[in-house]
């Protein structure tokens, strides 16, 4: 396959499955993965958010900008890698605020969530088909959501990121029955956790320990590419 730049051709009957199966979650809007195909090094975040939703590119808000700063720290660009993640709807929730004045009328304000298993299940397929066509050498799940999509529920982030693990990774054995179970590939995969871009944003005393993980993960594709 010649180097192309976009998202993957997860075909129609692929995404109209997932979107019928989440169509009852609070979820709006929908979008692929981007970027090179085929890619080195694919990234896997939690769900897009109401900027990505609104400008159809995952990772364009603020998490977006954090990821950016990961990309120069790796010596790379958005033209080099392919970006996914575990739900390609943005998960919400809606609360009602009531406003102080009595003559303003309540309004409705609505912010993002963690996707839950079954949504992330739901939408399975299309990672599991991004991952076949993008053949990426090592997935660098960001994030808890990311992590146990690909490896199962038995890592936590706080015990794995900054390292390359060997693992199989889960799919789902046949996208068109709802309730099939997940399978893990018969091979293992290159898989380098790091923290979500979020979680600094949050936390900033995690800004070092992203510095020494991605210096980890330089070192991890810089061997790969002279051996
Ligand atoms: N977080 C994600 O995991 N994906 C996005 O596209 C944006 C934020």
């Amino acid at each position: 396959m010649s180097k192309q730049f976009g998202s993957a051709p997860v075909s129609e009957a692929i995404i109209e499955a997932c979107l019928r199966r989440s169509e009852n979650y609070d979820l709006e809007g929908f979008l692929l993965g981007q970027g090179a195909m085929p890619a080195q090094i694919m990234f896997v975040g939690e769900a897009p958010g109401a900027t990505e939703i609104v400008e159809g590119r995952p990772f364009t808000g603020q998490a977006g900008k954090v990821l950016e700063h990961y990309l120069e720290q790796l010596g790379l660009t958005r033209q080099d890698i392919y970006i996914s993640s575990a739900v390609r709807s943005r998960p919400f929730k809606d609360k009602i605020i009531q406003t102080k004045s009595t003559d303003s009328a309540p309004r409705m304000s609505r912010s993002n969530r963690t996707p839950t298993k079954k949504e992330i299940r739901a939408h399975a397929p299309i990672l599991d088909f991004e991952i076949q066509y993008v053949q990426p050498q090592v997935i660098v799940p960001m994030g808890n959501i990311g992590l146990q999509r690909l490896i199962g529920n038995q890592s936590t982030i706080s015990n794995v990121h900054g390292k390359e693990i060997q693992s199989p990774i889960q799919h789902v054995e046949d996208w068109q029955d709802p309730d099939s179970p997940y399978q893990f590939s018969k091979k293992d995969y290159r898989i380098f956790p790091l923290y979500h871009p979020a979680a600094i944003i949050y936390k900033r005393s995690l800004e070092s320990v992203i510095e020494q993980d991605l210096k980890a993960l330089k070192d991890v594709l810089q061997a790969k590419n002279n051996s």
